[in-house]
């Protein structure tokens, strides 16, 4: 289907793959804390794809849409091209492609794009859910200069990015003309809190050093430790991320600030029981994730 079938439907070789990529400024291959990054992932999917948190089989069996904020945001997808980047295992994808849309997922990690087209076969879906494996960066040309009705970011993308400038360029030459942009990720503020306490650790923005984690655990409850292997990640401040939206040519519908998160982020929230996160009673509230939507005009 479209100008991804061949990109989706033959793979290339893992090594094909690779040197796909070796041209690319930003490449993993040319970028050793993206190659890394990149490793680290490759590592967390199954890990990820076997845990609770994500529930891959309930998932599945519940035929699970897109979360009711994204559906408020976004409303009717039917018949509409939308593009995930960063998409992981491609459950959020999937759950547009039940939407009615007709989706492409987009994700640096090989064996995270071999699980995401295992899941929308198992869910039946491969007939209106590619999936690409390509550094976000060189989206653009990984998805041969196409765009789409709806460019889709979901929680924990933006802070594996070294520049949020180069990525707005990449978000705006993928919406198509009268298309959307929507959003939604871990607030910069929540990035720049300690793990344990309420207290600010980390620069709430951009810098060119990232902040290094080599902790063994990760998100999604996990079995055992991982192995020891360095991730680097960026914070973005909130006017950095709308500024260069702006910059490259999408125009700022709305830009909401919530003081709940969609996981556990730290000890200090408790479950509402519908998916979300809240500060438990006497906890000052803070923005813990954001949404943004924006358009191209015509
Ligand atoms: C936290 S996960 C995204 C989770 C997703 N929103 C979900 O709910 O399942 C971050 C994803 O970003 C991908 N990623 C990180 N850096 C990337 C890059 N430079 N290009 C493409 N994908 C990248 C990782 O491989 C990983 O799958």
């Amino acid at each position: 289907m479209g100008m991804w079938s061949a990109a989706s439907q033959s793979q290339p070789s893992r090594s094909e793959k690779i040197s796909n990529m070796a041209g690319a400024e930003t490449s993993p291959l040319n970028d050793e804390r993206l190659a890394a990054n990149r490793a680290a992932w490759d590592a967390r999917v199954p890990v990820h794809a076997a845990s609770r948190s994500y529930d891959v089989e309930g998932r599945l069996r519940d035929k699970q849409g897109p979360h009711p904020w994204e559906l408020e945001a976004l409303g009717d997808v039917s018949g509409l091209r939308l593009v995930h980047l960063q998409c992981h295992l491609g459950l959020d994808t999937l759950a547009w492609a039940r939407a009615g849309a007709s989706v492409v997922g987009l994700d640096f990690s090989p064996t995270a794009i071999e699980t995401a087209q295992s899941l929308a076969g198992q869910a039946g879906l491969s007939d209106r859910a590619q999936f690409v494996c390509a550094d976000v960066y060189d989206a653009p040309a990984a998805l041969h200069g196409g765009t789409f009705d709806v460019v889709y970011v979901s929680t924990g993308a933006l802070c594996w990015l070294p520049s949020v400038d180069r990525w707005a360029a990449v978000v705006a030459a993928l919406v198509a003309p009268g298309g959307r942009f929507y959003l939604h990720d871990g607030h910069p503020m929540a990035w720049a809190l300690a793990d344990e306490r309420l207290t600010v650790e980390h620069t709430y923005f951009e810098e060119d050093d990232p902040f290094v984690d080599d902790s063994t655990g990760t998100y999604a409850d996990a079995p055992g430790p991982l192995p020891r292997q360095p991730m680097y990640e960026w914070n973005h401040g909130l006017g950095e991320t709308v500024t260069a939206l702006i910059r490259h040519g999408l125009q700022l519908v709305w830009l909401k600030e919530h003081d709940w998160a969609v996981w556990p982020r730290f000890p200090w929230l408790i479950h509402t029981g519908d998916g979300r996160w809240v500060p438990s009673p006497g906890t000052p509230r803070i923005p813990l994730q954001f949404e943004l939507l924006a358009t191209r005009s015509l």
